[in-house]
């Protein structure tokens, strides 16, 4: 498109400054995000996050807002204000969350998701160019039928046993579908349509783990709690059995990986969505890593009916090929490395320092 009619000016006259929009940014991907973006020299990181984010992240935005992606005046605000180029739409409920209180996870997950892919299409129309726009999914848009089928599925493709059980894999599959519908089919029967505003680039996350946060509200918590738990000297009872496998991988490598797809050849993607991952220990492996690390870590397990019935609902792995062959991706470590040299390191440093 290349509609330059009209000049992104603020209402009082003045040009508009551009920015990468980054909702969700006080979240786990939030964090290692804007400081991956601000190692790279990108100066003009604007924020939203439901709560105020800490002064070291503040520090590294041009500007921060405290509010909900849910409320039309706050994204007015930024409409004005900004010549956004670039989204990256974090904010959402995860998926145990989210089980407590769907219709509240409903209205953040699917509409914060459609003001969003609005704002960047009426941003598309101000500016005259593409918005970029990349979001996050997950495994949770998985749904396996059962544990047989799950162990012999193997890597799972894109387009397989999309059945999801949680509301938040609902909400993911169908943000998916939108960002789609966005990008190639929005208001397509329209006579004043212009075409191709968006430019939207998905990634489906596996369970991520931070050596730098501890996740809430989500159902791979376990992997990351445990370490973390031990790292602190706390005992850890992991809410499913030692059996349990899903795909996993370090939140360095995600950030990696979203900001590869974000930067990826737009002529080489021939869809939107990209399966990543990296490991796929059990659960018992994962403790058996933890207790080398930290000799005296008091792990048990106790598996609680619901969320087990949740991860056992998500594959074990995922066929990352289409973003292999697309934009070149290559998980890079296997567990027990990534464990000892991504995750032990910092996550000692973060408990003992
Ligand atoms: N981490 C997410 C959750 O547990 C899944 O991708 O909800």
């Amino acid at each position: 498109m290349n509609d330059t009619s009209l000049t992104p000016t603020t209402p009082t006259g003045h040009r508009r400054s551009s920015a990468v929009l980054i909702t969700g940014a006080g979240g786990e991907v939030g964090h290692g995000l804007i400081d991956a973006l601000h190692a790279q020299g990108r100066e003009e990181i604007v924020a939203i996050d439901i709560r105020e984010l800490e002064p070291a992240m503040r520090d590294k935005c041009r500007e921060t807002f405290v509010g909900d992606i849910c409320d039309p005046l706050l994204l007015g605000r930024l409409l004005a204000m900004y010549e956004i180029t670039e989204i990256y739409h974090l904010a959402a409920l995860l998926s145990t969350r989210a089980e407590y209180a769907p219709e509240s996870a409903h209205e953040v997950n699917v509409g914060g998701t459609l003001n969003l892919l609005r704002l960047a299409s009426e941003q598309a129309r101000s500016h005259g160019r593409k918005v970029k726009f990349i979001y996050p999914s997950s495994i949770a848009v998985y749904g396996m039928p059962d544990l047989d089928t799950k162990a012999k599925a193997g890597a799972v493709t894109e387009d397989e046993y999309l059945n999801p059980t949680t509301m938040y894999g609902c909400n993911k599959l169908y943000g998916e579908h939108l960002g789609r519908y966005y990008a190639r089919h929005y208001r397509q029967l329209a006579q004043d349509r212009i075409p191709d505003v968006l430019d939207f680039r998905c990634v489906r996350y596996p369970g991520l783990i931070s050596p730098h946060t501890v996740p809430s509200g989500g159902t791979s918590d376990f992997g990351p709690e445990m370490i973390h738990a031990a790292a602190a000297g706390k005992p850890y009872k992991c809410f499913v059995r030692e059996s349990a496998r899903i795909p996993f991988m370090t939140m360095g490598e995600a950030i990696e990986a979203t900001l590869a797809l974000g930067a990826a050849d737009a002529k080489r993607l021939t869809r939107c969505v990209y399966n990543i991952g990296a490991f796929s220990p059990t659960a018992g492996e994962f403790a058996d890593a933890v207790r080398e690390a930290f000799p005296g870590a008091d792990i048990s397990f106790k598996p609680d009916v619901q969320r087990q019935a949740i991860v056992d609902s998500w594959p074990e792995e995922v066929d990352w090929s289409a973003a292999t062959r697309d934009w070149d991706y290559k998980p890079g470590k296997g567990f027990k490395q990534a464990f000892e040299e991504d995750l032990l390191p910092p996550i000692r440093a973060r408990y003992t320092g």
